[in-house]
């Protein structure tokens, strides 16, 4: 079997996807007219061709204009399911999807739009395709400590249904400390803690998402590679990192991606794991992800990173054994073939 259909065939989950970044130009530009909503460009391929990075805010920049084409309940829960069914294709069994409310109350929305579209879809995916999902509630780190709180509270109807708390956006300048009262009530509350670091910012980014936020799992976290001592201590510890290749190509974290550091990360004993983290921006879905780092890899270790995505998901302990067996019998079928 060649390595595009083991790939293709591998179960896997999905534990770095900003719903917001599944928005395809084509659904942003039908959405826009369905809501009569301007969007500063003339049509897909203008949009398309703006979608030209060198760094995480170039894109950020694009991707909040965009999200101004959900309105409603219904927008949401389309964007989800038409993301869900690429991910069911892509042999995706599992996903805990980022969404951030802020993006959307600040331009009016009240959280129940968002958070009840995501869920609608949610559902539908898990009937459609017996794909399960997650929420994870992202706090904008751009924004003070103060409009989080706001967040949280706002959510707390919702909480039964959210499995944790995340911290996204411009990375430099607003380091993980920022948002450490945040983080504990969320903890506090029972929800899981996740936070981009090491993406852009340094080293001690992630040390702050480890002592501070007391994080679950590290979104990105390329830069830890940097300090030896905190590799060490990643490894020990068994944290998760979300990697995003072809995210970390479009946003000039590597140059190329032979560069990439994944190989490293597992070498290291890091429990990497592949994720597509904004796919409509960035040029692919997890299986592109995947293929974009396989020539750096031996099949052993693509089947690590599924391995490592169920192990780092917030499935029941039951529920990832189920899922590892299914990769072992997938791996034991394929070696028969
Ligand atoms: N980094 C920070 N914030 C984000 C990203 C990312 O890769 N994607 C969407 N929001
Ligand atoms: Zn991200």
């Amino acid at each position: 079997m060649d390595i595009d259909s083991y790939i293709a065939g591998l179960p896997k989950a999905e534990l770095h996807m900003h719903i917001e970044g599944s928005l395809e130009p084509e659904m942003m530009f039908s959405l826009a007219r369905r809501n009569g909503v301007q969007i500063p460009f003339a049509n897909v391929e203008a949009l398309r061709a703006a979608y030209d990075f060198s760094r995480l805010q170039d894109f950020l920049d694009i991707y909040y204009q965009g999200a101004a084409a959900l309105r409603t309940e219904e927008d949401f829960h389309d964007l989800a399911l038409a993301y869900f069914d690429r991910a069911a294709a892509d042999g995706v069994v599992h996903s805990e999807i980022f969404f951030d409310p802020q993006t959307h109350t600040a331009r009016g929305l009240p959280f129940k739009v968002a958070a009840d579209g995501l869920l609608a879809g949610m559902a539908a995916a898990e009937a459609k395709h017996g794909l399960t999902s997650k929420l994870i509630l992202c706090f904008l780190r751009h924004l003070p400590e103060a409009d989080a709180f706001a967040t949280l509270e706002a959510a707390e109807p919702w909480l039964d249904r959210i499995v944790g708390v995340g911290l996204d956006s411009s990375e430099l300048g607003h380091p993980p400390e920022d948002f450490t009262r945040v983080f504990a009530a969320a903890g506090a509350l029972g929800l899981k803690r996740v936070a981009h670091a090491g993406e852009e910012g340094p080293p001690d980014y992630v040390y702050q998402a480890l002592d501070r936020l007391d994080i679950d799992r590290l979104d990105h976290g390329n830069r830890s590679l940097e300090d030896d001592a905190l590799v060490a201590r990643l490894a020990k510890q068994h944290m998760t990192l979300t990697v995003c290749p072809l995210s970390n190509l479009k946003l000039c974290v590597v140059r190329d991606l032979a560069e990439h550091p994944i190989a490293r990360m597992l070498r290291l004993g890091l429990r990497a794991t592949v994720n597509s983290d904004d796919p409509a921006y960035f040029g692919g879905y997890i299986n592109d992800n995947f293929r974009a780092v396989a020539p750096l890899l031996g099949r052993d270790e693509l089947t690590t990173l599924a391995r490592n995505s169920l192990l780092g998901s917030f499935l029941p302990a039951q529920d990832i054994a189920r899922h590892i067996a299914a990769i072992d019998a997938y791996v034991a079928g394929t070696d028969a073939s």
